[in-house]
């Protein structure tokens, strides 16, 4: 079967590398790709939000099912879009299903109406900006305001001060997101260690969980300083253990996908829960209906499973009893950033080293190559570092070492991924 992954991040990447290892994979196509796909497939010049584009190279290159590696193809309806079309399978939830990340308010209407943990909310309009104070001074401090709406992941607000909070409200009712924020959701604080769970499912009840993850999403060590898309990624993660697992399982999985069913909404692809430890009870921050980045860069690591397979099966709407078993090695990933990174920052600085590193797997994200084939940085998340080890310390000082090895100008890392986890390792 010919494939066509859209995206061109380092989840891409992993994904590419992942796909291209399966025997079920005639030609993997990448759109567009980035300066270190072309090793598993071909990289193609296309916007991933082109519809009709990609349906005329779906025809032309008999492309039999497409990834989709971002969510913004997914809410735009990429799914129903080719939900006619018998000859391509899209591994993706249909627009309805995307709306679990496309809107935040209908993703906590969601869980509510399926009994899932999740912090206690309201949403508010520009009309009901009175109820929205009111239902603030309600709350104790820290105050969660949510753009409804995908907003590049800058939508969440956490402020410490009341009268803050409902400047800010004000604001962002006013258009301080554009139409992302006309409604917006407030919620109660929670406290707890966040991870990442992904889940496979196929919409009939049938349904697979992928290695767990967590992310670290801040631009400093110590968890300080500006949100990024991702700075390092470490699956397994100690504490989701069999005992949390098992009331995941129960309380969130089940109920999400059993929900999602009863609704009628088609659904086969890629859950995402961002989930948060709160006492050793799971509750659900966020819905993703896609991967996360730089989870994935440590997760396929530890697919022990013919990913193609899977997806194939999901889309069908049958995954059957497909086995999906988590390679028992510790996965990490370290991201190289372009220094001044999440604010601006400096493009086209060549990249060396590459050809030296043994220890890890290189996943590009922002790299393009120049005519003479040089890798040059392209964008602000360069490379991801991805390492098995025997622990998260052993899979760690292999990135590290790798990374020794790669040079570009004003390069940036952290070089605390992890640690928070170690401590926690039996
Ligand atoms: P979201 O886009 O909903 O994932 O929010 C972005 C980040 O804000 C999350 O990854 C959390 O770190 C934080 N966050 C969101 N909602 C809450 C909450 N109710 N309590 C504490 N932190 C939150
Ligand atoms: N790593 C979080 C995300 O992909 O949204």
């Amino acid at each position: 079967m010919n494939i066509l992954l859209l995206g061109s991040g380092g989840r891409e990447s992993a994904l590419a590398w992942k796909i291209s290892q399966s025997s079920l994979c005639n030609h993997l196509f990448i759109a567009p790709g980035n300066g270190g796909t072309g090793a598993y497939g071909t990289n193609v010049a296309m916007s991933p939000l082109d519809f009709p584009e990609i349906a005329k190279f779906v025809k032309e290159n008999a492309v039999g099912m497409i990834v989709v590696g971002n969510e913004d193809p997914l809410v735009a309806g990429i799914w129903d879009y080719f939900k006619d079309d018998d000859s391509v399978l899209v591994v993706g939830p249909s627009r309805s299903g995307a709306a679990l990340e496309g809107s935040k308010d209908f993703a906590k209407a969601f869980m509510m109406r399926h009994g899932i943990p999740t912090a206690r909310y309201r949403s508010f309009t520009a009309d009901t900006l009175d109820e929205g104070y009111r239902f603030l001074e309600s709350l104790k401090p820290p105050y969660v305001l949510k753009a409804d709406g995908l907003a590049a992941g800058k939508g969440v607000l956490i402020i410490d001060s009341l009268d803050e909070a409902k400047a800010l409200l004000k604001e962002m009712l006013g258009g301080m997101f554009g139409a992302s924020s006309a409604t917006v959701v407030i919620e109660e604080f929670l406290s707890g260690i966040e991870c990442s769970v992904f889940v496979l499912n196929d919409g009939n009840g049938g349904y697979r969980v992928l290695p767990v993850a967590k992310d670290y999403k801040r631009i400093g060590e110590g968890d300080t300083g500006l949100n990024t898309g991702g700075m390092g990624a470490v699956s397994p993660v100690p504490f989701a253990d069999e005992e949390f697992m098992r009331k995941v399982t129960e309380r969130i999985i089940e109920p999400t996908v059993k929900g999602l069913a009863e609704e009628g909404i088609v659904y086969r692809g890629f859950i995402f829960l961002g989930l948060i430890n709160v006492g050793g009870e799971p509750m659900v921050i966020e819905y993703n209906v896609r991967m996360g980045d730089p989870e994935t860069e440590a997760v396929m690591l530890r697919v022990d499973a013919d990913l193609v397979a899977l997806m194939k099966a999901a889309a069908e709407g049958n995954i059957g009893d497909l086995e999906l078993s988590h390679d028992p090695r510790t996965a990490v990933t370290v991201m190289m950033v372009s220094g001044g990174y999440p604010g601006s920052y400096g493009k086209g600085y060549e990249i060396t080293g590459l050809g030296d590193v043994t220890d890890s797997i290189v996943f590009h994200a922002g790299t393009k190559r120049d005519a003479e084939g040089r890798v040059l940085t392209s964008g602000g998340r360069v490379l991801s570092v991805s390492s098995y080890g025997d622990s998260i310390a052993d899979a760690l000082a292999r990135s590290y070492g790798s990374m020794a090895r790669i040079g570009f100008d004003h390069a940036n890392f952290r070089r605390d991924i992890g640690r928070d986890l170690m401590v926690l390792e039996k």
